[in-house]
């Protein structure tokens, strides 16, 4: 966990980072595997922090942001035409923190929000970039790194994958034809 690690996004860490995710899921349901649970809990982030946006993230995390711009997670909201972008229904999985108070809106007033970003799996990360900012640029100490490592999540603590990931997804409706990119 305290290991700075390479292209975490390139296409087969993520896919094998899903695989995992569901496997576990499959063979746990909620409040069983206490052990797991206790070795994994992150101490919770400040609350009330806002979405900034994946570029300022870049501003101290520049590989974890070109690794992320390879990926398809970051053109989801680019799957859309313009009708659904403006579409509560499609916009709650291809856009960042769509219906909280300072997430994604529109593509008008919250372009920095568009697909699915680093707050997306992060959590709002507002009062992280401040407190990171306030230790200016010296090496931290392992204090402050924790600090720091402490106000975001690693992994918010909801099934954030299956939130988007779920195999009802599109619904009844499945996605629009004239969308589609699969058979
Ligand atoms: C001013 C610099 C700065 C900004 C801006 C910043 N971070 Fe960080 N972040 C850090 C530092 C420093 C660490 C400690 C680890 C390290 O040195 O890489 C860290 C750690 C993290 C971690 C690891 C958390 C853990 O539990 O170990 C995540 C995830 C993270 N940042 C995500 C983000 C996201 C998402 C954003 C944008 C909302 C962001 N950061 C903005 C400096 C910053
Ligand atoms: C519950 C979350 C969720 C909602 C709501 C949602 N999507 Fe998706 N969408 C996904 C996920 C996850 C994928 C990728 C998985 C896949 O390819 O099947 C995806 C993939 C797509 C794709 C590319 C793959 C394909 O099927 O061709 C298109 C286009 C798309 N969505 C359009 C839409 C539109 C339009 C809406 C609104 C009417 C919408 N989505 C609503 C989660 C969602
Ligand atoms: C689809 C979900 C998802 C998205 C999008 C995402 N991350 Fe992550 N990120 C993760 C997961 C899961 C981990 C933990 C991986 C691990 O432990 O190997 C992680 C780990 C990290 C870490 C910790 C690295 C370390 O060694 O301490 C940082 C920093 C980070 N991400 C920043 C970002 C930034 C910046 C973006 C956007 C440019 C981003 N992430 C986008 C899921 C995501
Ligand atoms: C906010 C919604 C959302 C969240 C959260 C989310 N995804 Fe996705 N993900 C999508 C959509 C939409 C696509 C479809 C992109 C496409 O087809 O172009 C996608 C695509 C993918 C792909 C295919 C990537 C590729 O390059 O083929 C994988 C694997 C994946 N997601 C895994 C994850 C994992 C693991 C997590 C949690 C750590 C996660 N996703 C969280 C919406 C989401």
């Amino acid at each position: 966990m305290c290991k700075r690690r390479g292209t975490r996004f390139g296409g087969t860490v993520v896919a094998v980072t899903f695989l995992v995710l569901v496997a576990l899921m499959a063979t746990a349901g909620p409040g069983r595997m206490p052990a797991l649970q206790a070795a994994e809990v992150e101490p919770a982030p400040p609350e009330g922090q806002t979405y900034t946006g994946a570029k300022d993230c870049a501003s101290c995390h520049f590989k974890q942001y070109m690794s992320w711009k390879k990926t398809k997670h970051a053109k989801t909201f680019d799957l859309l035409s313009t009708k659904y972008q403006a579409d509560a229904n499609c916009v709650k999985c291809h856009a960042t923190g769509f219906a909280e108070a300072t997430g994604f809106k529109d593509l008008t007033s919250t372009p920095n929000l568009v697909g699915t970003s680093c707050e997306a799996c992060h959590g709002p990360g507002s009062k992280h970039a401040e407190i990171a900012k306030g230790f200016g640029k010296e090496k931290l100490t392992a204090a402050q790194e924790k600090t720091v490592r402490d106000s975001i999540w690693m992994m918010t603590p909801k099934n954030v994958c299956v939130e988007c990931h779920k195999v009802e997804a599109h619904g009844e409706s499945s996605t629009p034809a004239e969308l589609r990119t699969k058979k």
